[in-house]
């Protein structure tokens, strides 16, 4: 199907301007020309966030498995392909048992298996190319005569968004294979009774769609955006600390994916997760199945009390079916 990863994101909000002065803090940049009510935010590669009041009537409806309306959360997912032909085939393929609808510009609007809004467009990202990071070490000299880019406090660009994480109820096995057999992602990993890794068709990522299960949780529970380099990483969350926004968990780095995590609460709905360093996949790998997440799921963690957590530990009442 030609996906290759996450466009643009709408959120439903109780607070449109504090959900704004957070993805700025946290590294986006506000567009020109969009009303204050409806700010659309972007990141480097051109990526998007578009914020609504919760109230507004254009939003697309929740999916019917939230038992309580969620004050704040995100609404619709947009996902990249590379070619028209691409959205010619998912129209076609999802057209068989459900409706599409397809805007002025091109973009197709669709329901996945659970209720939640997707939708599909050429991609009008960009791809991102930067140097590596010159740095030292024992037998190896990549920077002489000059300081660390790190050495200074810097704002961090939040670079693209990689993953979105969804409760999905235990029995779910639909969900993975709508996403699978009719839309083309590949299993990366699997872990018995916790979830399923995806990663789009035409991607190299880890994942770009975790499945999670918990109890009887359901919604919209993360995004990842991706960020050059751990001190990248460092500097968003200590940024985000100093404005006064919560901190879920972290800083830390993942077992499955490997990447380095720190993720926030978010105002717009459910937690953010920065990160970097994520797995690079390719169809040489196979697709793993465990029984438990190694390690509790952490390989380093900074805080003590993040000792056995995992993203989306708490209590999340508005999200229990
Ligand atoms: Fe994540």
């Amino acid at each position: 199907m030609g996906i290759s990863g996450i466009d643009s994101l709408t959120y439903g909000v109780a607070d449109v301007a504090a959900s704004r002065r957070f993805f700025e803090d946290w590294g986006l940049t506000l567009l020109d020309g969009a009303p204050d009510s409806a700010p659309v935010l972007q990141l480097a590669d051109g990526g998007t966030i578009c914020l609504r009041a919760a109230s507004d009537a254009a939003l697309p409806a929740l999916p019917p498995g939230y038992g309580q309306a969620p004050p704040s959360t995100m609404r619709e997912v947009i996902w990249g392909v590379h070619h028209a032909s691409d959205l010619q085939a998912i129209e076609a393929e999802l057209g068989r048992d459900r409706l599409v609808t397809r805007d002025a510009d091109g973009t197709l609007h669709t329901r996945d298996d659970l209720g939640y809004a997707i939708g599909f467009r050429v991609t009008r990202r960009k791809a991102l190319t930067h140097e590596a990071v010159r740095d030292n070490g024992p037998g190896r000299i990549g920077r002489i005569d000059a300081r660390a880019e790190a050495a200074l406090p810097y704002r961090v660009r939040q670079q693209r968004m990689v993953h979105l994480v969804y409760w999905v109820p235990r029995q779910s096995q639909q969900m993975l294979q709508f996403y699978v057999e009719r839309l083309g992602f590949h299993v990366t990993e699997s872990v018995k009774n916790v979830g399923h890794f995806l990663r789009c068709g035409a991607s190299g990522d880890h994942h770009n769609l975790f499945l999670q299960t918990r109890g009887d949780n359901f919604g919209f529970q993360h995004v990842a955006f991706e960020l050059r380099n751990i001190d990248d990483v460092m500097f968003c969350g200590q940024h985000m600390e100093q404005q006064g926004w919560k901190s879920h968990l972290g800083p830390g780095r993942h077992v499955l994916g490997s990447n380095v995590y720190w993720y926030f609460w978010c105002p717009a709905g459910g937690i953010v997760e920065a990160g970097c360093d994520l797995d690079f996949i390719t169809d040489h790998w196979p697709a793993k199945e465990l029984e438990v997440v190694p390690a509790g799921g952490s390989s380093w963690f900074v805080r003590a009390e993040d000792a056995g957590l995992r993203p989306g530990h708490g209590d999340w009442p508005q999200f229990k079916a």
